[in-house]
This record gives structure tokens, sequence and C-alpha cells, in this order.
């Protein structure tokens, strides 16, 4: 597509000349004797570079003083991004600029996103997410982009950025498609806030030439995780993950064994962190296991203990309860609803009752996907019947219970062992010790009406916290399709400035709605916890969604601010 600027002897004696090239407004600069076009929306907030200084090459843009490199349109201030240049033809006197042809333009906007994720630049990452995608770039290219980023660059390995990252993956298609730029984003944008101002990671090798099988690399792994020796347990890792030496099954029984041999470490973090590790191994490529899995070490190795703080030992000494539960699974005979009858039996405020249940499900027939599946519910129950006379600050216990049930029951799933098992013994008593904020329990919605619009006027305003329960579950049960009200949460969720434990608890909210029946009386309490915790914690700024949107109107060469001439 070709425009016609203007003539050349109006650009010799004004020194430039303004036209658009479809939509696109382009400057044409005459400077040292020869023509030069770029865009004339200057990529960091759209103001008109028409209006800059044109000296030694470069134009300076006169609101923030970006300056641009006027033969390539290449920014010297990267905060600013680069603009577009455009080729310049004359012909009998007259100037035509069109668009120069980028055939590297991928490999420039991967370029641009890890700039953008290395010195934490919003704008950048919300340009080159919208630039890829327009290419037909896969969400999960992208997704791999900011995981090798985060795994070369933070020395104390997986974070919550990383499983921000894998969250927002793994529901990336259960949003509405206007919502997955912004999603991707968000996700990206809290990566790199996590990333940022780390030391870079360098990885240990494996034991080259070693003689270990698996069964070996597992022993010593355990051992090294149970002694704090961080480099000793990378090291036996990265030897299991080289070709052949361990299946990948042996892998992920071997870490989740070390991770539960102490109980509900780091508040559950490290049960989900390594879940969502061996999900992004799935999602990028079981070759990308040496680089992701190794990350999770010495997390593993430092996370606290919960057997050593006091609420797991008095007044009932949870940790000797566990030592001696011996939790079996069946073949999987219950049905939907007894593993919801167990679910609501696992809310005892007595702590060998809850086991009793859980130890008495498994002997007559409970699958370990039947088991995970009850305490991931009864972790919902409790954010769904939270009341909100409790202090704020304990919405995140009542996340952490459910989170970690979450995490359990997808790694039950994908690949069950006994210390999964395990782990959901400790779920079911970390459950157990939130029963407190369910004294007095919010009352379960009951209504048979709702609707999306009603659920959004609820993160407009602080504290409707039982009203966008209300609206949620009414709009299901008065027959509302399940995907718009996943997309309809989704949608508030990637708009609003949201927090760590929000993507994690939105992902866990949308899986365990899916692992039970369409339309299920379960499923639906399971989504009102998640709109009652967003509504608790909304309205925010949200500044993010903003920063897509000028991108958005960037990329099409949209006015943002008008300028008086
Ligand atoms: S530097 Fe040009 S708009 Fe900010």
């Amino acid at each position: 597509m070709e425009a016609l600027a203007g003539r050349l002897d109006d650009l010799r004696s004004q020194g430039q000349l303004v036209t658009k090239v479809g939509k696109h407004p382009v400057v044409v600069f005459w400077h040292e004797d020869r023509a030069w076009a770029i865009a004339d929306r200057c990529p960091h907030l759209g103001l008109p570079l028409h209006r800059g200084t044109v000296e030694s090459g470069m134009v300076t843009c006169h609101w923030h003083h970006a300056r641009f490199d006027l033969s390539s349109g290449c920014t010297l201030d990267p905060w600013a991004d680069d603009a577009a240049a455009y080729d310049v033809d004359i012909r009998d006197g007259d100037v035509f600029v069109s668009p120069r042809p980028d055939p590297d333009a991928k490999r420039r906007l991967g370029d641009r996103l890890e700039d953008g994720l290395e010195d934490q630049i919003t704008l950048v990452i919300a340009k080159s997410v919208l630039g890829l995608l327009d290419l037909g770039e896969p969400a999960t290219d992208i997704v791999a982009t900011g995981a090798h980023f985060a795994a070369r660059n933070r020395d104390e390995g997986w974070g919550s950025g990383l499983t921000v990252l894998t969250a927002m993956a793994n529901v990336l298609p259960r949003l509405r498609p206007e919502d997955q730029p912004l999603a991707l984003t968000q996700a990206l944008a809290f990566l790199a806030g996590d990333v940022g101002g780390h030391a870079p990671r360098f990885a240990l090798d494996p034991m080259g030439g070693a003689e270990v099988d698996a069964e070996r690399l597992t022993d010593w792994y355990r051992r090294f995780i149970d002694t704090r020796s961080g480099d000793a347990a990378e090291r036996t890792l990265a030897t299991a993950l080289v070709a052949g030496v361990a299946a990948r099954a042996e892998v992920e029984a071997m870490m989740f064994a070390a991770v539960t041999d102490h109980v509900f470490i780091d508040e559950g973090h490290t049960i989900d962190f390594t879940n969502k590790a061996f999900e992004l191994v799935d999602l990028m490529g079981e070759e990308s296991a040496p680089l992701l899995l190794p990350t999770l070490v010495h997390q593993t190795a430092s996370a606290t203990r919960h057997e050593e703080l006091s609420e797991w030992r008095h007044p009932h000494d949870l940790a000797e309860l566990i030592d001696r539960t011996e939790l079996v699974a069946g073949a999987g005979t219950l049905s939907d609803d007894e593993v919801s009858a167990l679910g609501w039996r696992l809310l005892d405020d007595d702590p060998d009752r809850v086991i009793a249940a859980l130890t008495d499900a498994g002997r007559s027939g409970a699958s370990a996907e039947q088991l995970a599946r009850a305490v991931a519910f009864a972790a919902a129950l409790r954010i769904t019947r939270f009341h909100v006379q409790n202090d704020h600050r304990d919405w995140n216990s009542v996340h952490h219970g459910f989170t970690t049930a979450n995490a359990l029951y997808q790694a039950t799933i994908r690949e069950p062992s006994p210390a999964l098992l395990r782990g959901v013994v400790h779920s079911a008593l970390k459950v157990y010790l939130d029963r407190f904020l369910n004294v007095p329990a919010a009352r379960p919605p009951a209504v048979e009406q709702g609707s999306l619009t009603g659920l959004a006027a609820c993160w407009d305003a602080q504290g409707l916290v039982d009203e966008a329960g209300r609206e949620a579950y009414g709009f299901l049960a008065g027959g509302g399709d399940p995907g718009e009200l996943v997309a309809a949460l989704g949608h508030a969720l990637v708009n609003e400035d949201a927090g760590f434990h929000w993507f994690q608890l939105y992902e866990a909210a949308v899986r365990q709605y899916e692992a039970w029946p369409e339309g299920s009386e379960e499923g639906r309490l399971i989504l009102v916890a998640f709109a009652r915790f967003l509504a608790a914690h909304t309205p925010t700024r949200r500044e993010l969604a903003r920063v897509v949107d000028i991108a958005k109107r960037l990329r099409r060469g949209d006015e943002l601010f008008a300028v008086a001439e």
C-alpha cells in the first residue's frame, strides 16, 4: 500500500509532510538532504512525532523526549519502543511512502518481548504480545518465551511468576478471545515483576558418567531435600532428567515424595509450584523438563515445614495423626453424590473424624481421584462459606487450602502415587484447620435467578461479596451457560490489577468446576467461591488493562490524545 505524501518542493521548504498509509499516520522529514519517513504516532503514548525535533539523524518526541533513529525508526530509549519506518519513493516531484517490508517481524517482536520482560515495561510487553498474536504466533510459544526468561533469570528458581504464567496458559481457551491478549500480558507483566531484581540462575549440570538408577536417585533426592542440601538435590534431579535415566513418572513420583515428606510445606505453595511445573512441561514439551523442573529444588529444600508450626501440633498433634494415617485408594466405586457427601463430611470440626471419613471412603472404594476431588470440594466450600466478618487477610488462608487441594487433584489425575495420597491427607487437615473461618458460616446462595450484568456490578464497589456469590449462583441456577460465567469471571479478573492469589484461585476454581458433571451443584458452589473471593478484593485501579488498551490503539494508529497544532 503506497500513499502520496505531497510535493518534493514542499517537503524541502517545510521540512516535513504528513500523510496516512491506510489508517496509520506517517511523517516524512527532509533532513541532511534526503527524505525519511516514520510513523507519526510516537510508540510511547501516541503523540505526533511531526511535532518533534529533528537533528543529527534523530527525531526527539516533544512529550517525554524519546529519541528515534530516522533511518530505521528504532528508539534510543527502550521504554518508548521502536517506531515503524516507511520507504520513500520520489517520482516526478511527488513523494510517496509505503510500509517497509518486515520479514523478521516475529523475531523482532520476540526480542522486544524479552526487552519488556527484562525492563518490566508493560507497554512493550503488551505491544509485543498483540503483535505476535496478530502474526499468528501460538500463545504457547509466547508463554514459552516467558518461561525461558524466568528460568534463566531468577536465581531462587520457580516463583509466583511462573505459577501465574502457567495458570493463565491453562485457562486461556476459556476466556473470551478479546480477553486473551490481556490475560497473557497480565501473566507476563506479573512474571517480569517476580523476576526483576534477582540475580541470574546458573543451573547445575548432571553428573556425567554416573551409574545410578532411578531408585538410587530418588533415595538421594529425598534425603537431600530432607537435609536442605539444595545443590546436592538439584544435581541429583538434573541427573535423573538425563534421557534414559528415569521415566517421567519416576521423576514425578520422586519430586512429590520429597514435597510430601514434610507437612504442607510452605503453606501448600510447594505442592502447587511442583504441579504447575509439570503442567508447564506438558505445555512446552518434555524437552523443557531439564530447564524447568530443577528450578523447583531450592524452594523445596528451604520451605517451611508445617509440622514445626504450633497450629499443626496443638491442641491436636496433626503431624502425629498424619504419621499413623494409612490412606488407601480403591477402584473408584463412589458415585458423584457420595464424593460430594464426603466433601461435606470433611468440614467436620474433629480431626480424627476428618481422617476417618477419608480413610473409610478409600476402603469403600473411593479412587485417588475421588478422594482428591472431595478434599478440593471441601476446601472450596471454606471459601464459599467464608464469612465477611473474618479478618480480610484470612481470605489467603482459605485460598491456600483450595489451590493446594486443586494441585494435588491435578497431579493425581496425571500420575497417581502414594506420595500424592499422603498430600491429600495433609490437605484435608488444612481444611480442618481453616474451620474457624466458617464460624459463623456464610450461607451458600440458594437463589434461582442471577445475571452477568448484576455480577459485573459487584466488581465496581467494595464488599459486594455475598451479592457476587448470589449473582453467580443464580445465573447458573436459572439455566445460564457455565462457559459464559467462567469467561465473565475471567474477564473481571484480567481487567483488575490482580494479585498472585487471584490468578491461582481463578484457575483452580475453573478446573475444579470442570472436575464435576456439567450443571452440578458442586460446580456451582466452586464458581461461587471464586466470585466471592474476587468481589472481596475489587475494585482496583485497573491500570494494566488501560496499558493494553493503549497498546491496541497504538497498533491501530488511533489518536490517543488530541494535540493542538
Ligand atoms: S515520548 Fe513520545 S509520547 Fe511519550
